[in-house]
């Protein structure tokens, strides 16, 4: 596995989302939701970076199987009430983008007073949606990654680091 972003390098990266989301969101009490099961890790950091208000809530979107798109589907039975709230949107990596704007779309109907998004990495060129995130940690090449909370086929999420997933890992995963 190549090592795309070390853990000192995605802390540094929240470290400035984190002063940016503070800075535009100025001091108002966000509800913070966390796109399952990819942003566990992203969200931990995150929230406590944040110094102001917030409540926190959690949703799934299922897309993938392996590395290959699937049909997408929303578990939405952990969410908090966010009529009338200010929410973060926050999920581990843009890829297509059409994640995220399922999502948004399921939230928008809810009555939300807004909705902002914050991605820990994007990939570059990859984008199939109008959509771009509010806040981008960091921009990566097109390559599948596994690693503070991304998987591949649920291994590598507790790996610290954000790496570029190889031929012999995927050999190594099949055979576990
Ligand atoms: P999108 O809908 O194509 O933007 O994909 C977003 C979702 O796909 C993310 O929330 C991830 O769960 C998953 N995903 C996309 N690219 C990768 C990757 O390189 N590694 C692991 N998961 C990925
Ligand atoms: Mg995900």
């Amino acid at each position: 596995m190549q090592v795309l972003l070390s853990a000192e390098q995605i802390q540094a990266s929240i470290d400035r989302l984190a002063a940016e989301i503070r800075r535009r969101e100025n001091g108002r009490p966000l509800t913070v939701i966390a796109v399952m099961t990819g942003s566990v890790i992203f969200l931990a950091d995150l929230i406590r970076k944040l110094d102001i208000p917030l409540r926190v809530g959690i949703i799934q979107a299922k897309s993938y199987a392996g590395t290959h798109r699937g049909a997408l589907s929303v578990n939405a039975d952990m969410l908090p009430e966010i009529a009338g709230r200010d929410v973060l949107v926050i999920d581990d990596i843009f890829d297509t983008g059409h994640t995220l704007v399922e999502v948004l779309a399921f939230l928008d109907g809810l009555g939300p007073r807004s909705i902002r998004t914050a991605v820990l990495v994007l990939k570059r060129g990859k984008q199939q949606v109008e959509l771009l995130p509010d806040y981008v940690g960091c921009e990566i090449p097109d390559v599948f990654v596994v690693g503070y909370g991304l998987d591949y086929n649920d291994a590598y999420r507790n790996l610290p680091f954000l790496a570029a997933l190889e031929p012999q890992d995927i050999e190594a995963q099949a055979a576990s």
